[in-house]
């Protein structure tokens, strides 16, 4: 059994303008909420909500809703509640709690649950979605967004890396904690078998990243985080294993004219209970 990884939400929100528009994407495929038609303010729980700024936006859409988000990490919830909590302009309210997406149980009805780029985190989510198309309001919908590029270079490597002989002993399989995820057809089959309409979509989204080695920077915000946890305290250890693996991404992963290319695919997925 492995200890969460510990976050680093300034490190995370390095890249959040290219990490915000697929759950910008995501929300447009949404549709209506039934507190709209019922003429109350709309119910919402974003899990895995990280550092807020992305649940904040949901704020945008339905400016009078309640929204909670939900995460397992201490430290991004600390930037969550300092940054986000409290009333939004619209007359709505934004609050934050400690909970881990594995055993998460909606607690009251929900117009929408949604999730962004925190279901790979969960082994067997998959295994929730009855519990909570069970606690949406009928018309309600649960709508996510899971990053699908873990056989790209950036995460291959990094799950090698971690199998050779020198890391091995310490790293094992810290290397690919976050592939929980399944075929975007897989999830239509899931959702659609639950009686919901789904609308399940891939993107692969051509990143153009700047400074240097950036696509370290990048996942030294997300996937590589249960490593730097594994060797925290080893100052040692971390600056090899980054050196190591910040080789074999600037090879993968070559400086062009215009920045560094950085290709990632994601997976949507939104399931509509129909009224
Ligand atoms: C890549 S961040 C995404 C944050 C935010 N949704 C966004 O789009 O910016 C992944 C988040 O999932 C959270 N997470 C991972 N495993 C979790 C779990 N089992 N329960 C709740 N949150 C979890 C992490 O703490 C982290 O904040």
């Amino acid at each position: 059994m492995h200890s969460a990884p510990i976050w680093d939400p300034q490190q995370y929100l390095h890249h959040s303008s290219h990490r915000t528009r697929p759950f910008l994407d995501l929300l447009a495929r949404i549709p209506e909420l039934p507190a709209a038609k019922e003429g109350r303010p709309a119910r919402i729980a974003d899990i895995g909500c990280g550092p807020g700024n992305v649940t904040a936006l949901l704020a945008e859409r339905w400016p009078d809703a309640h929204i909670t988000g939900f995460d397992l990490s201490r430290e991004m919830l600390e930037l969550a509640d300092k940054e986000h909590a409290g009333t939004t302009p619209g007359g709505g309210w934004l609050d934050f709690r400690r909970a881990d997406a594995a055993h998460w149980t909606p607690d009251e009805p929900y117009d929408l649950i949604v999730s962004n780029a925190a279901l790979q985190w969960v082994p067997n989510h998959p295994e929730s979605f009855p519990i909570w198309l069970d606690g949406l309001t009928t018309g309600g919908t649960l709508a996510f967004q899971v990053p699908a590029n873990f056989t790209s270079p950036s995460h291959a490597l990094l799950g090698e890396l971690c199998e050779t002989p020198q890391w091995r002993p310490r790293l094992a399989d810290q290397g690919r904690r976050f592939v929980h995820i399944l075929d975007a057809t897989d999830y239509l089959g899931r959702l659609t078998d639950l009686g919901c309409t789904a609308d399940v979509w891939e993107t692969v989204y051509s990143q153009l990243l700047q400074g240097e080695d950036p696509v370290l920077d990048w996942v030294k915000g997300t996937a590589l985080r249960p490593v730097l946890t594994a060797l925290e305290g080893d100052d040692e250890a971390v600056a090899e294993f980054l050196s190591q693996y910040r080789d074999l991404l600037r090879k993968a992963y070559p400086p062009g004219p215009h920045g560094t290319v950085f290709p990632f695919r994601r997976i949507f997925a939104i399931a509509h209970k129909e009224y």
